[in-house]
């Protein structure tokens, strides 16, 4: 279905997440026929760019990052009718009034700040100086919100002082996954899984989001950052919460809140001995894989992780008891995020003793290969007696849904299209993001004070060694990290 026509101005338009991102997605809307031809994309930066340098910027990029749907006829052509640019400055008045003349009255405006979080204040304030607030305005924000609770709160209380909380849609691109959305169906529109997920039935739960790639061009951000900010305090802690929430009565953005919400409040501060902290070094037998953490930075001391591994705890009615190992890193042996629930151990086994461990595990697979395995214990064939043997009741979601299934849309095609359908359930809410990072901050602090260092962990392996022995200690294990 079509969005109605709409001005969306994107601030930092000449920027890499406007490139690799923001356009593309754009421009994939375009060719599914979701952005109409009348739609206006106002790319505004510091650049003195013309309107065809800004087009042959776009180019570009949906060049190489949409290259498929380049390929088809007329599409480009068409999608670049829709880009004007405007040079604005936000630090002065430089180019505001021209930038408010663009807009067009009664249609949805959308600004996107796809700028770092330094800028948020001097946009907010021109826009409203300018006029340029109507009841169809709509505030894009990007990560890092902040890098810590008082700075959030300036941000949260910056916005607030300019815009209503209903028009911020602050994005956790994560949220906007097609198998992140999906995990609130399988738990809530299926009657199987909700009746055993609690700590009577689960075990554990395990998430995983590694990455094999490394910090690349963003080596000044992550190196003041560390893999705690930039996944964990948001990516991870959105799973987490769509994992563990209560349903929500309905699907809509502040009942799904609420109850991401009352999961953050409630997790238990994170004790020292149960976090670990990593940093890629290089493989001396492999020099081919790539540079350590710290030659790819060029910060020869730098503590900064680029690999976290935790034992985190909710106390509330449903989970407490049962511990959340979350894990994510770079370099590591592969790109996959997956979260398995482990099942608690039948009560009795009428078959006797027998080798090895048999427990149900749900592996939901985010990326890549997205799909659901439930682990089931069999008989193993023969006519040996009964020994037990596990097996996966496997779902590839391409190979059970046909080419719908093959191709979700991207996280940020999604995002975009809520923001000017004016739908915030997959867009962090202020308080959410506070209290993400008020759980967060002591465990950093925590590092400062006493100096942490991060264990070293070889490129293309599973990370740390002390991250295995993080789960030993509990007698579990960590599933594969699978591509
Ligand atoms: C970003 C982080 O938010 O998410 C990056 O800043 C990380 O460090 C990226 O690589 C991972 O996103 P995806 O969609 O590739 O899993």
């Amino acid at each position: 279905r079509p969005v109605d026509p709409f001005d969306l101005v994107i601030f930092g338009a000449t920027g890499d997440l406007a490139r690799r991102k923001i356009l593309p997605a754009l421009f994939k809307r375009f060719c599914a026929g979701q952005v109409p031809a009348e739609a206006r994309i106002i790319g505004a930066a510091r650049s003195d760019l013309s309107v065809q340098a800004f087009r042959d910027l776009l180019t570009a990029s949906v060049t190489e990052y949409a290259p498929e749907h380049v390929r088809e006829p007329g599409m480009l052509d068409r999608f670049l009718e829709c880009l004007v640019y405007q040079k604005v400055d936000a630090r002065s008045a430089e180019g505001w009034g021209e930038l408010a003349a663009l807009l067009v009255l009664d249609r949805v405006r959308a600004f996107y700040f796809s700028v770092g979080p330094s800028l948020f204040a001097d946009l907010a304030r021109r826009i409203r100086e300018y006029g340029m607030v109507t009841d169809q305005t709509r505030i894009v924000v990007e990560k890092p919100f902040g890098q810590d609770l008082e700075s959030a709160k300036a941000l949260n209380a910056t916005l607030a002082s300019h815009f209503d909380e209903s028009v911020i849609y602050r994005i956790d691109h994560y949220l906007g996954k097609e198998t992140v959305q999906n995990l609130m169906v399988v738990r809530f529109g299926n009657m199987l899984f909700e009746p055993l997920w609690n700590s009577q039935y689960v075990d554990h739960i395990q998430i995983t989001v590694a990455e094999s790639v490394g910090v690349g061009g963003r080596a000044e951000y992550y190196d003041r950052a560390g893999a705690m900010r930039d996944m964990v305090q948001n990516h991870l802690m959105q799973l987490l919460c769509l994992i563990a929430m209560e349903p929500p009565a309905k699907y809509d953005p502040d009942a799904v809140r609420d109850e991401k919400l009352k999961v953050i409040r409630a997790l238990d501060p994170v004790k020292p001995h149960h976090i670990v902290r990593g940093q890629y070094v290089a493989d001396p037998e492999r020099p081919e894989l790539g540079l350590g953490y710290r030659d790819e930075v060029g910060n020869p001391r730098s503590r900064t992780e680029s690999y976290i591994g935790l034992k985190a705890h909710i106390s509330n009615w449903r989970w407490a008891g049962t511990p959340f190992y979350l894990r994510t890193g770079k370099r590591l042996v592969a790109r996959s995020s997956v979260i398995n629930v482990r099942f608690k151990d039948a009560p009795h086994s009428m078959f006797g003793a027998q080798p090895g461990q048999h427990s149900n595990v749900l592996s939901i697979r985010l990326q890549p290969n997205e799909g659901i395995t439930l682990q089931v214990t069999i008989k193993e064939p023969g006519p040996g007696g009964i020994q037990l043997t596990d097996v996966p009741l496997d779902m590839t979601f391409a190979k059970a849904l046909g080419p719908d299934g093959r191709d979700p849309a991207d996280a940020y095609e999604r995002l975009i299209v809520d923001v000017i359908r004016g739908n915030q359930t997959l867009f962090m809410r202020g308080d959410e993001v506070e209290a993400a990072w008020a759980w967060t901050d002591p465990v950093i602090a925590g590092w400062q004070s006493c100096g942490d260092v991060p264990k070293p962990y070889v490129i293309g392996s599973t990370g740390p060694a002390d991250a295995d022995l993080l789960m030993k200690r509990d007698e579990r294990r960590w599933r594969g990290i699978n591509p």
